[in-house]
């Protein structure tokens, strides 16, 4: 919990970022779709609060609980505080964003609905400073806190964000608060394995679908098991009419290397990655089981006619392509439709590829990387029948999740690729030209591992950093 505990020193960067927010709201809008202040008068007290007042006040009016009130222990005293805020210590205006009234509220809230109980803290909203990078400036807001390992993010319609913890928890977040949806089926929270990726049908709005992968433990032994996807529709806080949509074989006692982000194209077909669960030698060579692969399936779980593989003896008819060892982050280029794969080499030869049908990415034939105890395993970094990587990584920054950026909110960093590096600590920004990189770029150095990045309501990007767990969003300023 990272904004309770703060202390004020930093609130004057804060408010210096607040007010060029604002400012930069005030100028551009309303001829383009930038940050604007919303119209407040239709929300209450309460969420007025959390969305402008928690980040520095605490979710639960933390910095409130005080017994002596600095400019004066009545109403009064509150509301000029809060209409014309108090600039030498931090306290910014809401003149420009509340009525009288709404104010007058506000003030009364802050004085009367903190109580000690309620000194459990919660998640919060900070703004902090003003990140400069190459072709875009901005802030970070972080967003929530007190997560583990927040493996998968997605949003509903209503602006609810569910996060996937890899332990095998399912989280709604909605104005500041985690609640837990329950249903989840068994779940092997092994190694790398557990709750994985999140993703809404593109649908939903008619078919209410909710799509996630995680390690499915086998019913004949439960400690042996394979990457699955589900499908299952949210009833409150509880998944409901739930689906098997792939069921991933064979099933394997090792922890690692199970894929899998979820990602539907254009089509509506849905692509995903599932590792070579750590049988480097026998899975991702052959077409004949499902690991070391890039699947592409419909979204009830049945086999594309034109899948490359449909027609093959024996082969696994979801394949797409093959020769991979542990694919992270599956996206789609938004102009394009092509998709696109970050996957996890060895010590070395972490990998960008554009997926195409039918294709042998080369694991572990041909490989930049070497293994874990610096011996080697193949001598060749490339062969006839065998893939490129459009980017290698050596050494590996242990790419995760990704997303394009499809939003005009960033213009200087439109249709780039964001990666998460769980090893460096970064988010790698890559521009390409077709399959060609014409600049990279690290964002976020040092912000923590970064398991996840994607692109979120009203186009924002959402990045999600594991142990500690939290989510950040990033404000551009134009
Ligand atoms: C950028 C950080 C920041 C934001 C956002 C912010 N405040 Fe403050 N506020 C402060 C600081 C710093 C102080 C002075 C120290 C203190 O009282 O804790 C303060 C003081 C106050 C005080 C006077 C407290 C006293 O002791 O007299 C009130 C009332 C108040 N804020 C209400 C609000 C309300 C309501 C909002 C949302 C509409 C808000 N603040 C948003 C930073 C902020």
């Amino acid at each position: 919990m990272k904004t309770g505990k703060k202390s004020y020193g930093t609130i004057t960067i804060a408010v210096l970022s607040l007010a060029l927010i604002a400012g930069t709201a005030f100028i551009m809008s309303p001829c383009n779709d930038l940050p604007t202040i919303p119209d407040t008068r239709q929300s209450n007290v309460r969420d007025n609060y959390l969305n402008y007042c928690a980040g520095c006040h605490g979710e639960n009016l933390e910095k409130f609980n005080k017994s002596e009130w600095m400019y004066g222990d009545n109403d009064d005293a509150a509301f000029k505080s809060i209409k014309y805020g108090r600039e030498d210590i931090g306290m910014p205006a809401f003149e420009l964003t509340f009525t009288d009234e709404q104010i007058r509220d506000m003030a009364t809230y802050t004085r009367t609905a903190v109580s000690k109980d309620q000194l459990k803290q919660g998640a919060a909203i900070t703004l902090e400073k003003v990140v400069k990078s190459k072709k875009q400036n901005f802030v970070i807001d972080t967003v929530v806190t007190g997560l583990k390992v927040p493996w998968g993010m997605e949003f509903l319609p209503n602006g609810d964000m569910l996060i996937a913890e890899r332990e095998g928890i399912l989280y709604r977040f909605s104005k500041g608060k985690l609640t837990e949806i329950k249903g989840l089926p068994d779940i092997m929270a092994k190694g790398q394995g557990g709750l994985l990726d999140l993703r809404l049908h593109p649908d939903y709005g008619e078919n209410g679908w909710l799509y996630f992968s995680f390690s499915q433990p086998s019913e004949s032994n439960p400690r042996e098991g394979c990457t699955a996807i589900m499908r299952a529709r949210l009833s409150d806080n509880s998944l409901v009419d739930k689906e098997m949509i792939f069921d991933g074989v064979p099933d394997s006692n090792r922890g690692h290397h199970w894929g899998c982000k979820l990602q539907f194209d254009k089509q509506g077909y849905l692509w995903f990655g599932i590792g070579d669960r750590g049988n480097r030698d026998v899975n991702p060579q052959t077409v004949k089981n499902d690991c070391g692969k890039i699947h592409r399936i419909h979204d009830n779980g049945s086999i594309p006619e034109d899948n490359p593989f449909v027609n093959t003896r024996g082969a696994k008819p979801s394949i797409y392509s093959y020769g991979h060892r542990n694919p992270q982050g599956t996206t789609m280029h938004p102009e394009t439709g092509e998709i696109w794969e970050s996957e996890h080499g060895p010590k070395g030869g972490d990998e960008l590829n554009l997926i195409e049908a039918g294709k042998n990415y080369g694991w572990p034939v041909i490989s930049y990387g070497i293994n874990y105890n610096g011996t080697k395993f193949t001598d060749i970094t490339e062969k006839e029948g065998m893939e490129q990587p459009v980017i290698q990584w050596t050494p590996s920054i242990a790419p995760c999740g990704m997303t394009f950026v499809d939003s005009d909110r960033y213009p200087g960093w439109k249709n780039n690729i964001l990666i998460g590096s769980l090893r460096f600590k970064y988010l790698e920004r890559v521009e390409l030209d077709g399959r060609k990189v014409t600049d990279q770029e690290k964002l976020l150095e040092g912000i923590g591992r970064v398991r996840n990045v994607e692109m979120g309501p009203e186009g924002f990007i959402y990045v999600a950093m594991e142990q500690p767990g939290f989510i950040v969003k990033l404000l551009p300023l134009n």
